[in-house]
């Protein structure tokens, strides 16, 4: 099997690349094989953005640009993208980019080590936001800069640089070359032979045929899981299936009844869909991860990977959202919780990839929160997971619908705690009840993460709040307020 070849576009050139292995990152290729070390490697694995660049895509006559983590994110991945890296912010007589100013006249770096990808987390967000007027707030700033860490220069320093970089004189990105480069190399791309080691299919119907023919090909998409098996668990794949490359996939679709969302649609894209609808539900969003994990991972991939611990999937089992199913034999579609047979196993047939997630739009008489605990507030797996979602109509829940992660194997559903409310008035009393029934429904583990006591009591504690937010609904959440808390 041949490796295709990777072309992309970095420092105003086309760069091609054959012979790329398909597990290769895109860290590994930029440190071992371009010999560039101006990005970093800490941890390897999504949390640290010591080893954050930015990524250009076409999106009609614009450039998107996004920070992405390299050394979770496969090479080949990027195959007909423009990159940079923090070596590339700087003009080629030296002079610092706006970023790299106000990081300087912010005292925004110490040891240096984590700078490169604050830098590029900030680039991000400069093209994105300050080049469109857009301005830069501490909270925003804050959600950019979500999955970087640093450990001795602390964040309010670089929390000051994020403003002030907005306050420079501007530098723009030569867009209308670097558009004509990108179409370059995607009618390069074109046509190209399919017996690969790694496959990048542009339609659903190719991708069915791919995966009928090579069911044994790992499927991936953000890599934001996968890439950990590759780099901390050592294992690798002789043939990749990227699901990211699918056009139907990766668009997002509202009816009068129904967000229907691609499983190749970022988290970041799938959760401003969600938003939309559902506003309230932004404090949980961001907590999802880091920014740069949610521009690379996607929302099928969260599903497909199956975490107990995973964080959409009880939102979505408290909306009755429902799963599609797809391969060359036809499609069935599912309830979101009827996909999970066992700790990260699902129903999913050797042909068959994660097509869709069908997601109900709000009905009169909503109440929806979820909450997540962890010990960290960005970039942190969960404890525990609670999504409630309510329909109270004259005082009454008239039915309720309730998903939670960290207390099985799977994300579940409380079905006895929404049978205890179902029919109920919505008061004291119903809600102390349901909370009882809600600690009794499960039996967790005790783990690194929390005791199992803890995760029941919390439970309760959390359906408790529930019930305070929605006698108080204009009072900000304590999620809405840590977020806003850094805020001088
Ligand atoms: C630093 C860090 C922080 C994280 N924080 C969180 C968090 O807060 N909450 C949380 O829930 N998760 C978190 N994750 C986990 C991860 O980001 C999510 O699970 C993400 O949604 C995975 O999506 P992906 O596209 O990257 O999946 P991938 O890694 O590409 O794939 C994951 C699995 O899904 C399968 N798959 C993907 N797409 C399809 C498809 N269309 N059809 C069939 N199978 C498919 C793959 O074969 C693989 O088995 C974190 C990860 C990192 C590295
Ligand atoms: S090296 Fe830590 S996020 Fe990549
Ligand atoms: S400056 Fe040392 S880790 Fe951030």
């Amino acid at each position: 099997m041949t490796h295709p070849l990777l072309q992309f576009i970095w420092r105003g050139e086309i760069v091609t690349l054959p012979h790329i292995a398909p597990t290769r990152t895109l860290l590994q290729v930029l440190r071992e094989d371009l010999g560039h070390h101006a990005t970093k490697e800490g941890c390897n694995e999504g949390d640290c953005g010591a080893c954050t660049v930015v990524l250009g895509e076409r999106q009609g006559e614009r450039i998107r640009y996004q920070a992405v983590n390299s050394c979770i994110r496969l090479a080949h991945s990027i195959h007909g993208m423009a990159l940079w890296t923090a070596g590339d912010l700087a003009t080629p007589d030296g002079t610092p980019h706006p970023v790299q100013q106000a990081l300087h006249q912010c005292h925004g770096s110490q040891c240096g080590f984590c700078a490169p990808g604050f830098a590029m987390s900030l680039f991000g967000m400069y093209q994105n936001q300050v080049l469109h007027d857009q301005p830069v707030t501490r909270a925003n700033a804050q959600e950019a800069l979500s999955g970087n860490l640093c450990r001795c220069t602390g964040y309010r320093p670089i929390l000051d640089a994020a403003q002030q970089m907005a306050q420079l004189p501007k530098v723009q990105v030569d867009e209308s070359k670097l558009l004509q480069q990108l179409e370059h190399v995607a009618q390069c791309s074109q046509g190209l032979e399919a017996d690969f080691s790694y496959e990048k299919p542009a339609t659903l119907n190719d991708l069915l045929a791919a995966r009928a023919a090579t069911p044994q090909a790992q499927i991936v998409a953000g890599c934001t899981d996968v890439g950990l098996w590759i780099n901390k668990a050592h294992m690798d794949f002789a043939q990749v299936l990227d699901v990211t490359g699918v056009a139907e996939l990766r668009t997002v679709e509202a009816s009068d009844s129904h967000t229907v969302l691609g499983a190749a649609v970022t988290l970041t894209d799938a959760f401003a869909a969600l938003e939309q609808d559902r506003p309230q539900l932004h404090p949980f969003f961001s907590r999802f991860a880091g920014l740069p994990v949610r521009n690379s991972g996607t929302l099928g991939g969260n599903i497909a990977n199956g975490s107990p611990i995973g964080d959409s999937m009880p939102l979505l089992i408290a909306l009755r959202a429902s799963v599609v199913l797809m391969s060359v034999r036809g499609a069935r579609e599912l309830p979101m919780e009827a996909f999970y047979t066992g700790y990260r196993k699902n129903v999913m047939a050797a042909d068959e990839v994660l097509a869709f997630i069908r997601v109900p739009r709000p009905q009169p008489g909503e109440q929806l929160r979820a909450y997540k605990v962890s010990k960290r507030l960005e970039d942190d797996i969960s404890a525990v997971c609670l999504a409630i979602h309510l329909q109270i109509l004259d005082g009454k829940v008239t039915q309720a619908s309730i998903g939670v992660g960290g207390v099985a194997a799977t994300p579940v559903r409380a079905v006895a705690t929404e049978a205890a409310l179902n029919g109920q008035p919505w008061a004291p009393a119903s809600v102390k009840q349901a909370m009882e029934t809600l600690r009794g429904e499960f039996r967790p583990i005790s783990d690194m993460r929390a005791s199992a006591a803890y995760r029941l009591e919390v439970l309760g504690n959390l359906l408790e709040r529930f019930w305070q937010e929605t006698q108080h609904p204009d009072e900000p959440t304590l999620q809405t307020l840590s977020l806003a808390g850094v805020a001088p």
